[in-house]
């Protein structure tokens, strides 16, 4: 497949609207690679840790980040391949794997979706990676910045209490169980960071298909989307 026959579909939306699930499963059925913009971020993140430190605390690495300069990111060697199909996000050719996901980084992250050289630099390896394969990529700016060209966009939506609920199971899942409102404070404090961050801020972009997942099962949004692409290719 040449560059300019890759497709692209962007999901975009807030912490818990079940994008990532959709957007796995989405890929699957038709064949696409998903792109986790979010795990681009999180590998960015590892890379500056293990580079500049993590800092004494995330306000301090904070600080350290918005020293930095455009050849300071480019030499972390962020690769963003594909292996059995799945996305495989490289720092210096090693498999950043699980790491991305610690305590520390997720403690860190808001840093790097804060800067605008971070932005630049996810949003370069998400274009680099669409010329080489179909996408169904999700996050908060896909269709809004990353790919505001793409025909193909959807924003999905949720009250907050069922996106607590959701979040809740996956750290039952996970063997951790955590109190429903400390789950639900956590995601109003990243609703307020991912909506009000000065770049790239968390919005539906006029032309998606805006579908409130609330009292839908995985199933029935599949299905939804389904049928709206089928309309389309
Ligand atoms: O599961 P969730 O979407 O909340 O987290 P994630 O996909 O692992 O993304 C980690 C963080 O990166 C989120 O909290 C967002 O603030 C940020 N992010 C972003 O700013 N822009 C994107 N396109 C994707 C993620």
């Amino acid at each position: 497949m040449n560059s300019a026959s890759c497709r692209i579909i962007s999901i975009d939306g807030p912490a818990g609207s079940g994008k990532s699930t959709i957007a796995k499963q989405l890929a699957q059925k038709l064949g696409f690679i998903h792109a986790d913009s979010g795990a681009i971020y999180r590998t960015l993140t590892r890379a500056l840790m293990d580079q500049l430190g993590p800092g004494q605390d995330p306000e301090d690495f904070g600080k350290r980040i918005g020293n930095l300069s455009e050849s300071d990111i480019q030499n972390l060697k962020i690769e963003i391949g594909i292996e059995n199909g799945i996305q495989v996000n490289r720092i210096n050719g090693n498999d950043a794997g699980e790491s991305i996901r610690t305590p520390e980084v997720t403690s860190r992250i808001k840093f790097i979706a804060d800067t605008m050289l971070c932005r630049e630099e996810v949003n370069r390896l998400l274009r680099q990676f669409s010329l080489k394969t179909d996408l169904v990529a999700d996050g908060r700016d896909i269709g809004s910045v990353v790919f505001p060209e793409t025909p193909y966009k959807f924003f999905l939506e949720a009250s907050i209490e069922i996106r607590a609920e959701r979040r809740k199971k996956d750290f039952i899942k996970q063997g951790n169980e955590i109190p429903l409102a400390e789950i639900i404070k956590d995601i109003q404090k990243r609703d307020e960071e991912d909506r009000n961050r000065p770049v790239g801020a968390l919005i539906c972009p006029k032309d998606a298909i805006l579908i409130d997942t609330s009292t839908m099962s995985t199933e029935v949004v599949l299905g939804c989307l389904m049928s709206e692409m089928q309309l389309q290719f």
